[in-house]
This record gives C-alpha cells, structure tokens and sequence, in this order.
C-alpha cells in the first residue's frame, strides 16, 4: 500500500466498484456471521426480579428462562454465551465466598445448559464485583485499598468451580496482575487441560457499563467508588496493548478489548502485533445508546446495528459479545 502509485481519473473510478448488490458483496472486505457472535445473559434467582426499572429492556433470566431463550439462539445459530450472575444480597460478603460454592447460581446454570444444550459453548465471568459487598472485582484491604495478591487466590477458586462445573471458557474480567498466570497454572494441576482461558485483557476503566452494573445490582453496593485502580485508563493506548500481551504470554488462549466501539485503535493495535483471537465486548452503555435512539425513530435499528457490529469486526475482532447478538443472527438468517 505504501508504494501505491494512481493514474488517477478517469483510469481509476472508484465508483465501478460500487455499481450494483452483487458486486459490492463479491468485493466485501468483512463478513459478519452468526458463529462470530456471543450473547451475554444474565442469570438471577426464582425469587430475584426480572427486571430493573432503569435501564428498561435487558432481562434477568432464571435457568428455565434461559434454557428456553437458548432455544431461539442455537435456531439463529447463536452458540456461545456469556453467563453473568445477579447473586443475592444476602449471599454477598467481603471475601466473595459464594463465587466458589459448587452449588452457586452459575454452577446450577452450567449443568442445566450442558444436559440440555450439549452443543453450546459457554463462557462465565471471572470477577468478584457480583460477589462482593463493595461491589468491586477485588477484595478490600483494612486501608480500603483493592488487594491483588489475596484477590487472585478468589479469582482461581473461582475459576476452578465454574470449570469443574463444566464451563467451556473461563473469562476473567477483574484486571488484577496475574491472575491468567494462575489460572492457567491451576487448570494444568486439575487436569483441566481444555477450558478456555478468554482474557477481558485490554478492559478500560469505562462509563459504558453503568447499565451492566445496574442490571448486575452492584451498582447500589460500587457508590461512589471507581475502578480506576485495576480498570486502564481511556487515554491510554500502549498501556492497554502492553495488558494484553502480557496476559498472552501468561496463558490466554483469547485476549479482549472492552468496550468496542469507542475502542476500534485498540483492536487494530492488537490484531497486527498477536497472533491469537481477539474479542471485542459491545458493551450496555453502547447497547443502550443504539437502542434508544433507535425507539426514539432517530435511527434505524437494524441499519445500525449491522453496521456497528460490521465495523467492530473490520477492525480486527474475531468475536463479538454484543446484546444484540441473537437479534443480528436472526437478521442474518433473514
Ligand atoms: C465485571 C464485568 C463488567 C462488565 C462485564 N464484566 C462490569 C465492570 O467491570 O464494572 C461490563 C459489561 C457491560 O457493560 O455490558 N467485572
């Protein structure tokens, strides 16, 4: 490309290329499918609410939900799914015990997805904010400080139940040093040698998840309170490409960039200098703001959802965690 030398007009048109469906498909450079895609859930008691009032829209499911919502992901050909728990109040506590009980929320999800839905790939989020009575990823120290060294030995305890219980792919999304290191140590241990490890590596300390954390009910518990103490900062690029190959020579088998859209530099950074696949996380906030402008008739839904799906993919992402995933793969079959 660099030594690219034009004739100019009228040699070059590049028009001709635009002229008719089928020639712009035959020369499409990005090709969005359902196989690319993962749908993220999120998982609640019998007793928990369905539903929050704000944000309006994204749903708590309780397992017998979820196993009939994947009826209509595996028909559009959605087959990876991420879990997200909504855990009780009652069973959050500083130490995130519950996170490591075999019989927890995700445990009981896991199970009931591999009898009923042997071909689904799932992935379970790796963090202790759903777990905790702060509402953070880590654990807290007397001083009130996020303890990395303590907060890794939860974070594989963690890892280690949800792949027992069969999960496919663990992802951790807490950003504290070196937890891929030991997870990894720790699956060869157990003889675990085929869980997936998805890094949530490049993951940027971002105003986007709000929705998430609302829906998630650890918003109430975060406060005030931010992550900017694990989470990258957003004016930062090399520091975000240092986090992830690092956590690739610690293991990864997948790196993440989180969120997507406003991160498309990252993702291109990362696709030309790593030879493993790269996720992106389409995250609430993104969700939120296509979604409501587009039951607003400012845009329209479909139109832009492709298209930001399409571009997030053109960047260099493999895969794409997106709230929209089931809605683009029945389009896609349409
Ligand atoms: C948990 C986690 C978060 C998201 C995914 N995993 C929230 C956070 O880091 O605070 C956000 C996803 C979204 O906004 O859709 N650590």
């Amino acid at each position: 490309m660099k030594n690219f030398i034009s004739r100019g007009f009228p040699y070059h048109r590049g028009r001709r290329l635009r002229t008719r469906d089928n020639i712009r498909d035959m020369v499409s450079e990005t090709d969005l499918k359902a196989s690319d895609l993962v749908m993220p859930y999120f998982v609640r008691e019998e007793k928990d609410h369905p539903q929050v009032s704000k944000p309006l829209g994204l749903r708590r499911h309780t397992i017998t939900e979820l196993l009939k919502k994947l009826e209509y992901s595996v028909k559009y050909g959605v087959k990876t799914i991420a879990l997200f728990p909504v855990v009780l109040d009652e069973k959050k506590s500083d130490k995130a015990e519950e996170s490591f009980n075999k019989k927890n929320l995700i445990c009981r999800a896991i199970k009931s997805i591999n009898r009923e839905f042997p071909g689904i790939t799932t992935i379970c989020d790796i963090a202790l904010d759903s777990y905790t009575l702060s509402g953070h990823d880590g654990i807290i120290d007397s001083d009130g400080k996020i303890k990395n060294d303590s907060t890794l030995d939860v974070l594989s305890k963690m890892a280690m139940n949800f792949a027992e219980a069969g999960c496919s792919i663990v992802a951790p999304s807490d950003m504290m040093d070196g937890r891929i290191k030991l997870i990894r140590e720790n699956l060869e241990t157990k003889g675990l040698h085929n869980t997936l490890i998805l890094s949530y590596s490049s993951k940027f300390c971002s105003n986007f998840y709000s929705p998430f954390r609302d829906i998630l009910g650890s918003k109430k518990n975060l406060g005030q309170s931010k992550k900017h103490s694990y989470q990258i900062d957003f004016r930062n690029r090399r520091e975000a490409i240092k986090e992830s190959l690092e956590d690739i020579s610690e293991g990864a088998d997948i790196i993440m960039v989180k969120p997507a859209g406003y991160y498309l530099d990252i993702i291109r950074d990362l696709r030309e200098r790593c030879l493993i696949p790269i996720a992106a996380f389409q995250v609430s906030g993104e969700y939120y703001l296509i979604k409501n402008a587009a039951d607003n008739d400012l845009i329209n839904l479909k139109d832009c959802v492709l298209e930001s799906l399409s571009c997030i993919k053109r960047s260099g992402a493999d895969i794409i965690f997106s709230y929209f995933s089931n809605q683009v793969a029945e389009w896609l079959n349409q």
